[in-house]
């Protein structure tokens, strides 16, 4: 089977209502956290792509036991630092940031040694943001380019920490909370804000965290050492997914969507916040409160030109897996400049994506000016392409694969995407939906 698609054709109008993949942060989180419980805990609408099957293994991998039944996982936890592994053990992150960094927390205490590794594109990626802090803790890891691989022999001597993420790295943030678990006493973490499932899950579960907020910062506290229940969760849509197909509507003509159930959180949902300031209709109805979270259906219409923007970074990290899509809206959909800053940890992702996004949007004919880490995008409304166009060398990265497709399919052009497999990382039913609602790609 080849993995390539070809778009040669603009998706005729449509008016539908569709149901996303489910949550791959709340996934990841849930499915750790369940392994780390003490009791069977059962999680439903589990998101079945690589990065969760690859955590699913990792834990197994780790000795603990999970069954699939019918619309759920039943996850079998020990406790805290319940895991049981054989020594030099090696386990794969594949794709996922969020895994790997994740994982590595969890190990701290465990008494075996165990190589993390990853692969191409997570190990070309940052572990030492990761490795610093849990060397606060006591953790004994051994690391030589500050990436992957990544060797940890968990010892009994770790100790909580005060720590400031000034990143606004969810993925940090998370890493100190689950160390924290295993760590006697009180952790201190002072984080710059992002999305923070895992403070609602730990609330939640009632393992003893507070969290105190200012505009930029949250200040937050576990207590280690409580051992906590199993539980039971339903993961929601995934926002970062219901993305594409906002986009899509938005750049259409003469279309509608209903995207059912997706989490909107708001730490996740910059996304919806920058178009409505650039004068989208997108309306969220029948929000419903589910175990700390806000879940609900989002409406979209399709859009006349919309207002340019000077993107706020206060939103940054809450639109962070959003922003090739944010820059394809600006470019293609807005009269004037728009501009966005301080966007140097989108270079940091699945591949470089400022870089990559700033190449395509120069392919597609757009203007844009970069000075660092800040850029500026020159709208061409209703832009109508003609030419060939071949996306390539992307490190396999999902996001870009779809957001090529939402281009391809909006903007006109003969389009020939590589690697449809990257999908499989975070969205494999993507291009299903797409042809569910008209889509024609080859
Ligand atoms: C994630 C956090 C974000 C995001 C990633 C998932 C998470 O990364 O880009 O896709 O689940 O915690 P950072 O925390 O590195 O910003």
């Amino acid at each position: 089977m080849p993995n390539h698609i070809f778009i040669d054709k603009k998706i005729i109008p449509y008016n539908k209502k569709i149901k996303v993949s489910s949550d791959k942060s709340l996934s990841i989180r849930t499915i750790l956290l369940a392994s780390q419980a003490v009791g069977i805990s059962k999680i439903s609408n589990l998101l079945e792509s690589e990065d969760v099957l690859n955590a699913l293994k990792t834990i197994k991998k780790l000795g603990i036991k999970y069954k699939k039944k019918k619309n759920f996982y039943e996850i079998h936890g020990f406790g805290l630092n319940g895991f049981n592994p054989k020594n030099n053990l090696v386990i794969n992150a594949g794709n996922s940031g969020t895994l790997g960094r994740l994982i590595l927390s969890l190990l701290i205490k465990t008494n075996k040694k165990i190589k993390l590794i990853g692969d191409k594109s997570l190990s070309k990626r940052d572990f030492s943001r990761i490795v610093k802090p849990l060397k606060l803790f006591g953790a004994n890891i051994e690391s030589t380019k500050n990436s992957l691989p990544v060797k940890i022999q968990g010892t009994r001597f770790i100790r909580p920490i005060k720590f400031v993420e000034h990143i606004g790295s969810a993925q940090i943030k998370t890493a100190c909370c689950f160390a924290a678990l295993n760590a006697p006493g009180t952790t201190f973490i002072e984080a710059r804000k992002s999305r923070n499932h895992t403070e609602l899950l730990f609330k939640h579960l009632k393992i003893p965290i507070k969290v105190k907020s200012n505009k930029e910062f949250d200040f937050i506290e576990v207590k280690g050492l409580q051992q906590y229940n199993a539980f039971n969760y339903s993961i929601p849509g995934d926002i970062s997914s219901s993305a594409f197909f906002i986009v899509l509507t938005l750049l259409s003509k003469n279309s509608k969507i209903i995207i059912k159930n997706v989490n909107i959180n708001e730490t996740r949902i910059g996304l919806i916040k920058i178009l409505k300031m650039m004068n989208c209709n997108i309306i969220l109805k029948n929000k419903r409160f589910y175990k700390g979270e806000y879940n609900a259906d989002i409406f979209v219409k399709s859009s006349k030109i919309l207002k340019p923007i000077n993107c706020p970074s206060s939103l940054n990290s809450s639109a962070i897996d959003e922003f090739l899509l944010i820059f394809l809206v600006a470019a293609t959909k807005t009269k004037g400049i728009s501009t966005f800053k301080n966007l140097g940890e989108l270079n940091k992702k699945e591949s470089p994506r400022l870089d990559l996004a700033i190449k395509f949007l120069k392919m597609i004919g757009i203007k844009v000016k970069r000075n660092k880490d800040d850029i500026k995008i020159y709208g061409k409304p209703q832009l109508d392409l003609k030419g060939n166009y071949h996306i390539k060398n992307f490190l396999k990265d999902h996001r870009i694969f779809m957001m090529s497709c939402i281009a391809a399919l909006t903007l006109g052009g003969n389009w020939k995407i590589n690697d449809k497999d990257s999908i499989n990382t975070s969205f494999p039913k993507f291009l299903n939906i797409l042809k569910n609602l008209g889509a024609n790609i080859n």
